[in-house]
């Protein structure tokens, strides 16, 4: 199956061509094209995403995308399907994807699938390591700039719910904690940097809902402890060693509540895999930290590669091929709290 896959859920206009084949037990993608936007210089001056700034690009970028993806191709759409991320997201943003996808499907007379943005960071994770039969129950771990969503995986067809942010998500509080660190957007790889350079053991800040005995998470008393910190040593910012040893141990308190979480939900259910997805999953200390404790488990680590960790939209020709084979269906319309 040839899948012309749309995503504009935030500040990233995305299109890829992806070719699916093999089912739900054996599913294999090749991706053809894979083309990103970056809205980064336009949104930066503003410290996160103006949603109508957001929507003003998309309608710029997404003909000039497509024009791009046909190139070579004599001008002709070799898909069999459409796909769009319908939610969740910035509802301006989504609609100019889901305007767009239908006026393709209507010009070039193809089907059209809406899907979920998280459907898409989940099922990255086909983009990785072949997945077989054995590597079930899975425990996948998706964190993104939205959603901190710890998911039991039965099999490709049975997604449960285990837990997820009661407030801030994980990259929202590396966004927040970059703001208050005074780093540029997007804050998160800025905050990364700034720790490579700090030690992660300066400051003891709290690990929010650890001790729980569910599969929850809470971000927002972290970014305020680190507000706190800033308050009492009104000179940690004027000195970079204060800023990286801040950066290192908030990226510490989030990594060690993220791990400890999915290795406790790993062991109840007897997991063979740990999936990890989601813009912060391109952390190289978090991806780190969950490789080297499922080594010790036995458990084998799935985690895509770098272009596929933050938003793009071959992941959705990923899901869409996943959805299409398990009968899911999104509505075509814009859903900005769409969740599982
Ligand atoms: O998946 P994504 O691109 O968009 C959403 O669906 O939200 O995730 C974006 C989030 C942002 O909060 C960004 O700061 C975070 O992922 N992020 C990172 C890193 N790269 C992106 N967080 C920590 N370390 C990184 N290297
Ligand atoms: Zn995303």
């Amino acid at each position: 199956m040839h899948i012309l896959a749309i995503e504009t859920s935030c500040d990233e206009t995305a299109l890829a061509l992806v070719d699916a084949s093999g089912g739900l037990k054996n599913p294999k993608f090749k991706i053809k094209k894979n083309l990103v936007a970056s809205q980064i210089n336009i949104h930066r001056p503003f410290g996160g995403v103006v949603p109508m700034l957001a929507k003003r690009e998309h309608l710029k970028n997404l003909p000039l995308l497509f024009n791009q993806l046909l190139k070579n191709k004599k001008h002709t759409l070799d898909a069999d399907l459409i796909a769009v991320t319908v939610g969740p997201g910035l509802e301006p943003a989504l609609w100019t994807g889901i305007e767009f996808a239908k006026e393709l499907a209507r010009l070039w007379d193809k089907p059209l699938l809406g899907v979920s943005h998280l459907d898409g960071h989940l099922f990255s994770a086909l983009l990785s390591k072949k997945i077989t039969k054995k590597d079930f129950p899975a425990i996948a771990l998706l964190v993104s700039g939205g959603h901190t969503i710890l998911l039991l995986i039965k099999d490709m067809t049975s997604f449960k719910k285990l837990g997820e942010t009661v407030d801030d998500a994980a990259g929202e509080a590396f966004d927040k904690v970059a703001r208050l660190l005074k780093l540029p957007y997007p804050g998160g790889p800025e905050v990364e940097k700034c720790a490579k350079n700090g030690r992660r053991d300066a400051i003891k800040f709290p690990r929010p809902m650890l001790n729980q005995k569910n599969y929850n998470f809470s971000f927002s008393g972290l970014k305020t402890s680190v507000l706190y910190y800033l308050q009492d040593n009104l000179d940690a910012l004027k000195n970079k060693s204060d800023i990286a040893d801040i950066a290192a141990s908030f990226q510490e308190a989030v990594i060690d509540t993220l791990t400890k979480k999915t290795m406790r939900a790993a062991e109840e259910f007897k997991a063979k895999s740990i999936w990890l997805s989601g813009g912060v999953s391109a952390n190289s200390a978090l991806r780190e930290a969950l490789s080297n404790e499922s080594k010790k488990r036995k458990l084998k680590f799935i985690v895509p590669d770098f272009e596929f960790n933050t938003d793009n939209a071959a992941m959705i020709g990923v899901a869409a091929y996943m959805n299409h084979l398990r009968k899911k269906k999104y509505k075509l319309i814009a859903q900005g709290n769409l969740n599982f």
